[in-house]
């Protein structure tokens, strides 16, 4: 990044961060919070500048890719590297003690918040891993057929293909519109993709690539009323969307709780309806259990894993809940619609996500005519300081922008402008 460049952007957000507010802790920023809305408080920028002052950022660039992860908050930081601590010097006797009760501490405290029961979810690394045990240890029979979008996570995409040679499985692959009319239709483009073979469908629950929000009750439900099962990719959407699992009546669910959770890296969760747990194949061998055919703990097994991660997973979902889900929810949709407003009628813009509210929320999209993905993420870099994603892929290319509470409007603004010159070039 150019000199020159960092420089104006500090200039141009100085003002933002001089704020004088010295709040550190979301104790102190509670109190302010209670007394409004989460419509009010989206809109209040005084508060917002006070709850950034909650992460260490770097002022080098603006980071507008938190699709990849979330980074910690400096209290959930400070709890984890405690706990990193205390298992080094606890060591073996650590891991042969408290941890295996931890962790079951760590996984009711995720399966409360995801609405359901201990008994159907477990701890995993992220959601690749959850989602390819499911995809990898399925009982294939050759002739099956599987169901899944262009657009859905590529390592899920690549465990299909591999279970397509290994067993003779077809994969039926769709393509999601960029700017869907209504829920009626995604759900028939699936409903098409389904013959009398097909055993199980993918969705994403939010769509990594484009931020696009997939109407997941619905298309659980026509899918059951076919005998079809479904597998539902949640990374982007545990702690950013607000919802339990039984609501929406899928088999099997993965999620990255590192994500927007803001948990360590290298926690992901996995949840499988109890009267499908029995057929899934374990990635990775556990010891029989007396009620081994419905309990979880079959697909459970990690072997030796970073376990201070899951026990900073507590600190975590209670900054959540703190922050309150329907504040969050509020003020991610209103970044995105911040700077998405602004340029979307441009000409030469290209909009990758769906204008919908009700199909959108923090991630969203932009190509610009005439400019490669690949480029325009790095004259985003180069000449305005922006951080973020180039996506080339199916019918989406453009940078992925993920604003996340801690960006304040002000960094939107730099971002608005750099769309707005690059679309008149
Ligand atoms: C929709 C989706 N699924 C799965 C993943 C993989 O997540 P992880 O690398 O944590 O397994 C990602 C990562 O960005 C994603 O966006």
């Amino acid at each position: 990044m150019e000199k020159r460049v960092f420089l104006k952007n500090m200039a141009l957000l100085s003002g933002f961060a001089s704020l004088k507010s010295p709040v550190n802790t979301m104790e102190e920023l509670l109190v302010y919070a209670k007394e409004k809305n989460s419509e009010d408080l989206a809109v209040d920028e005084a508060y917002w500048a006070k709850y950034r002052k909650l992460y260490r950022l770097k002022s080098e660039y603006i980071n507008l890719e938190s699709g990849y992860y979330n980074i910690l908050p400096e209290e959930i930081l400070e709890q984890y590297i405690k706990h990193i601590r205390e298992v080094n010097l606890q060591g073996a006797y650590y891991m042969r003690t408290a941890q295996i009760a931890n962790r079951e501490k760590a996984t009711s405290l995720v399966a409360e918040l995801m609405g359901c029961s201990v008994k159907e979810l477990t701890l995993t690394r992220n959601t690749t891993e959850s989602l390819d045990m499911i995809i990898g240890g399925y009982p294939w029979k050759s002739g099956d057929e599987a169901v899944m979008a262009q657009q859905d996570y590529p390592a899920m995409l690549d465990m299909f293909k591999m279970v397509a040679k290994r067993y003779g499985v077809k994969n039926n692959v769709v393509s999601l519109p960029l700017d869907p009319a209504s829920d009626d239709e995604l759900v028939a483009l699936y409903a098409n993709a389904i013959t009398p073979k097909t055993k199980l469908l993918l969705i994403s629950h939010v769509v990594n690539i484009s931020g696009q929000v997939m109407p997941v009750k619905k298309i659980c439900q026509m899918a059951h009323e076919k005998g079809v099962e479904v597998m539902v990719d949640g990374a982007h959407a545990v702690a950013q969307l607000i919802y339990t699992l039984p609501e929406l009546g899928c088999d099997y669910y993965g999620a990255s709780l590192h994500k927007w959770l803001a948990v360590p890296l290298g926690v992901g969760m996995l949840y499988v309806k109890k009267e499908k747990i029995a057929k899934i194949w374990p990635l990775i061998a556990e010891t029989e259990f007396p009620d081994e055919e419905f309990d979880i703990k079959r697909l459970s097994h990690l072997g030796t894993h970073p376990v201070h991660a899951h026990l900073a997973i507590s600190s975590s979902i209670e900054f959540y809940k703190k922050m309150g889900p329907e504040n969050k929810l509020a003020r991610l949709r209103y970044l995105q619609n911040y700077w998405t407003s602004r340029v979307r009628n441009i000409a030469g813009v290209l909009m990758n996500t769906p204008k919908d509210p009700a199909r959108n929320c923090a991630i969203a999209n932009v190509g610009i005519k005439g400019i490669s993905a690949p480029d325009l993420a790095k004259k985003l870099l180069d000449q305005y300081g922006i951080y973020t994603v180039a996506i080339d892929n199916s019918n989406v290319h453009g940078c992925r922008i993920t604003a996340n509470v801690f960006t304040s409007t002000a960094e939107l603004d730099v971002l608005v402008k750099a769309i707005k010159e690059m679309a008149a070039a």
